[in-house]
């Protein structure tokens, strides 16, 4: 969590940071600032409590010359939300911004003070700047400093550094979280997450874990922690394909509701190159695997729920498969067979419980696969393959566009591993699910969801439920419409209604029931036919079933295309996703930045 930025070149430093910081912010949210050299050569720092909004409204006055600068947003772990505990941390020359967990911050502490240094921040990250500075008291060699400061920490950083005496120099250094180099024409980025810099160049370099790099405008020279100045060398780069549009909000309110809107395309892309009259996965045929006895997916929240999508696939293909969440999973014994592959979903790349669950994986001998959205993220690195979703960024916190691309790879991957032939019917739906969905979404108006809105908003409990491909979309749109309403709601197996939640049904609960898996729905309709019994009302996202008003057994429906499952599933999310969109900014929510959330969640 946090998002840090560094820039060195011969730019003025504060607007780009600014803005760079401004795309970051889906990291977290409760305080930023900048440390940068004013017109006269002073480093300065400029922290607000609050969002980005609040420090550009500091800085839009201050001159910042040409050279390094640094820039942080933060996601509080360690310490309240104060203006203290807000980064850059400086040190005498030595000023820091920093994403991550020191471990012995409390053993630091205790060696400053016998140094005579107490901390002025409750943050364990302030320690890092004071170390470096006692270090680089020594012999005044700002990268080397850094690199033995280090040798006394436990724990995961991602470090931007400025040094007051060398004006042009900005040293990073990664261990564990994400930190990813843009390298443009006499200059160079360090941030987070591309799209801080996707503007300014495409052509980048995702540090390895353990790495350090001294930037100077356009020179780089990186090395390992354990190697010292004179070894370290250029980096190698690679050119990303995505747009910088996708990183804009364009003519829409929010980057959830383009994002949204934007799933077809995401499909598209993921499934384009890919896709033709049989299901290719070059990556897989290069290494000429066999078929698994057992796949296990792990993941957290929404790729885990594309997780349980990829077990339905993989079944149906013939495959075993089991699907864990990844906080759970990595801490179990993995008694899984011999040859299986453990096959981490995420859309950064870089959620710290699915990487850790990826490892644990690779210790006990299995073939680890990533199904990753950011390219050079962490999980592609750490796997011995990686399947790529084309989603371009993902701005807004709650994952949309992100998840219909996984569910797509995910039916090309049980495809491919499936049968010799697979069933014509199935990659017929899977070729035309990403236009089905988009003349889908055209045809929703926001008039038409407009009372189910109201409904939902009015609703004194919001439930989803659904069996067989319609149990993981009911978990979805419950994860969408909580995290971003804050309004409790919860997903369930529509047969478990009744050993338990059914309790909770009365008038003024509201149960939204996706219906596109045909070989359940008769259960499905019994099911929902116990809530209306009972008082609840039934909010049914389906094609129309039997005669309309024959045997109602809902009190409202929003209709989807009859089309078959493997298209249907990508228009439930849709709407799943459109009427959280439309409940949270009805309420006026932070609808991309919601509360105590973060997009990329790197601690466990
Ligand atoms: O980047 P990842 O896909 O690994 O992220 C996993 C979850 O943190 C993420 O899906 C989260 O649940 C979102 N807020 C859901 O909208």
């Amino acid at each position: 969590m946090c998002g840090i930025m560094g820039y060195s070149g011969l730019r003025p430093p504060l607007p780009l940071l600014v803005s760079g910081l401004e795309r970051l912010e889906y990291r977290g949210y409760d305080s930023s600032g900048v440390a940068f050299f004013d017109d006269f050569g002073a480093l300065s720092v400029v922290r607000a409590v609050g969002k980005v909004g609040m420090l550009k409204d500091l800085v839009s006055d201050r001159v910042a010359q040409p050279g390094a600068a640094i820039g942080h947003i933060r996601w509080a772990t360690h310490g309240g939300v104060t203006l203290e505990n807000a980064h850059p941390h400086q040190s005498g020359p030595i000023v820091l911004v920093h994403n991550g967990i020191v471990e012995n911050d409390q053993a630091l502490r205790i060696h400053l003070r016998s140094c005579g240094i107490e901390c002025l921040s409750e943050t364990d990250s302030e320690v890092l700047s004071h170390l470096i500075r006692l270090e680089y008291e020594k012999d005044g060699v700002f990268p080397e400093a850094v690199r033995r400061a280090l040798g006394h920490v436990e724990g995961s950083y991602a470090l931007a550094i400025l040094c007051q005496n060398d004006p042009a120099d900005l040293v990073v250094v990664r261990n564990g979280p994400p930190l990813i180099l843009g390298l443009g024409a006499g200059e160079t980025f360090a941030a987070s997450d591309i799209p801080a810099f996707l503007h300014f160049t495409r052509q980048v370099h995702p540090m390895d874990n353990g790495t350090i790099a001294l930037i100077r405008h356009d020179e780089v020279r990186a090395g390992r922690l354990e190697q010292s100045l004179q070894d370290w060398t250029p980096p190698p780069s690679m050119t990303i394909s995505w747009d910088p549009v996708f990183a804009e909000k364009g003519t829409y309110r929010h980057f959830m509701e383009k994002e949204i809107f934007e799933a077809p395309r995401a499909m598209m892309d993921t499934l384009s190159d890919r896709l033709s009259v049989s299901p290719v996965l070059p990556e897989l045929d290069r290494l000429a695997l066999g078929i698994p006895p057992v796949v296990a997916f792990v993941a957290c929240g929404t790729s885990w729920h594309a997780g349980l999508f990829g077990r339905a696939f993989l079944e149906q293909a013939g495959i075993p498969a089991f699907v864990e969440i990844a906080s759970e999973f990595r801490y179990r014994k993995l008694l899984l067979p011999k040859g299986s592959w453990v096959i981490g979903i995420s859309q950064s790349g870089e959620t710290a419980d699915t990487i850790g669950a990826i490892e644990a994986s690779r210790r006990a001998g299995f073939f680890t696969v990533g199904i990753a959205n950011v390219p050079g993220s962490t999980l592609e690195r750490e796997c011995d393959l990686c399947l790529l979703t084309h989603a371009g960024p993902e701005i807004g916190v709650a994952s949309t566009k992100a998840f219909q691309a996984q569910v797509s790879l995910l039916m090309m991957l049980s495809l491919a591993l499936g049968e010799a032939s697979p069933r014509p019917d199935l990659l017929d739906a899977l070729l035309r699910a990403p236009h089905r969905l988009e003349l889908f979404l055209e045809s929703l108006s926001a008039e038409s969801l407009d009372a189910r809105v109201e409904r939902l908003r009015q609703s004194r409990l919001v439930m989803f439920a659904g069996r067989g491909l319609d149990y993981p979309l009911a978990l979805e749109g419950a994860l969408k419409f909580k995290e971003i309403t804050y309004r409790p709601a919860d997903g369930y197996p529509g047969g478990e209604l009744k050993h338990g939640p059914i309790a909770l049904i009365e008038p003024g609960v509201t149960v939204v029931a996706p219906l596109v898996d045909r070989s359940l729905r008769a259960k499905e309709i019994s099911n929902l036919r116990e809530i209306r019994a009972r008082g609840g009302y039934v909010l049914a996202i389906g094609p129309a079933i039997g005669k309309e008003g024959h045997e109602i057994w809902y009190d409202d429906r929003i209709g989807l295309p009859d089309d078959p499952p493997w298209s249907g599933v990508f228009q439930a999310a849709g709407v799943l996703q459109l009427l959280a969109y439309r409940v949270a900014s009805a309420l006026g929510n932070d609808v991309d930045q919601p509360r105590n959330l973060a997009k990329s969640v790197t601690v466990e």
